[in-house]
């Protein structure tokens, strides 16, 4: 795993941005994976800017999500696929039919038919460059609560009462937050070639060490990043602060040689 730490949020989300768009120049029929929540939001923000000011294209990109929550319709507010039009969609040159996010709103015996489905369109799709991810405060990757089968794919899960606390600041009351959600799963992640995780605040230091220092477990499911070839963690400060090898982590970065450095645009790029 490579370590990120960056003084706030706002240069880290810049950082991160900057690897997403070198991805998509470098490829421009990309397939990125994409995450909701809070922690990607200023990511997208300089998506955004990158598109308007220095002509980013995602005409020829395939997106990915994570994840959506059972029964509720695309047009609800607090349905992912409302909140990628508003923060990333409706403000790049994205083919809306490139776009892909699991199905939660179809009849319940018809979810095992549609994660097929969604397993197969990444395959077909030729599988995605590069993976974004959040974390939980519990180390959940995705909606793949402490528990998921680290092998899973794309599915149904059960949302433990401290995400569905976590999440409720989207909902006008704790009763409308949904109980169940479509994830990809731990070993459709896996899959991924590249994965950049982000997180940030005080909030998530316990997680973050976890996944990167404590054992593999399902317990913690992002601990299984350790065993990915190419994971890029770029957190803040705060999220940074119970890392036992911080120090380590910061020199690692700091004597990188220059040509292996990611977060440095290369010379005359
Ligand atoms: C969202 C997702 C989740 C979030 C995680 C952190 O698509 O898959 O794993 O990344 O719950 O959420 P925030 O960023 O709101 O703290």
């Amino acid at each position: 795993m490579e370590i990120l730490v960056y003084p706030d949020a706002r240069t880290a989300s810049a950082s991160a941005a900057g690897r997403m768009a070198d991805v998509v120049r470098q490829k421009p029929c990309a397939v990125l994976g994409l995450a909701t929540g809070s922690t990607p939001l200023t990511l997208y923000h300089h998506l955004v800017a990158m598109h308007r000011t220095g002509g980013l294209d995602f005409s020829g990109v395939t997106t990915f999500n994570l994840d959506e929550y059972v029964g509720l319709a695309p047009e609800h507010p607090a349905s992912y696929r409302y909140f990628m039009e508003e923060n990333l969609f409706s403000l790049v040159n994205i083919d809306r039919s490139r776009t892909h996010i699991p199905r939660g709103d179809c009849p319940g015996d018809g979810v095992p038919a549609a994660c097929e489905a969604y397993e197969r369109e990444i395959r077909e799709a030729g599988g995605i460059d590069i993976q974004l991810l959040g974390i939980g405060g519990d180390g959940h990757i995705g909606f793949n609560e402490p528990s998921s089968s680290l092998a899973s794919r794309t599915r149904i899960k059960t949302l433990t009462e401290h995400t569905r606390q976590a999440n409720a600041r989207f909902f006008s009351s704790m009763d409308e937050v949904p109980r169940h959600v479509v994830t990809m799963g731990i070993g459709t992640i896996l899959e991924a070639r590249e994965i950049l995780l982000l997180a940030f605040g005080e909030g998530k230091a316990d997680a973050v060490a976890r996944m990167v220092e404590g054992p593999v477990t399902a317990n913690v499911p992002a601990s299984i990043l350790q065993m990915h070839p190419v994971v890029k963690v770029v957190i803040d400060e705060a999220a940074a602060s119970k890392l036992e090898r911080l120090a380590y982590y910061k020199a690692v970065h700091q004597h990188k040689p220059v040509w292996q450095r990611w977060d440095i645009p290369p010379m005359g790029s």
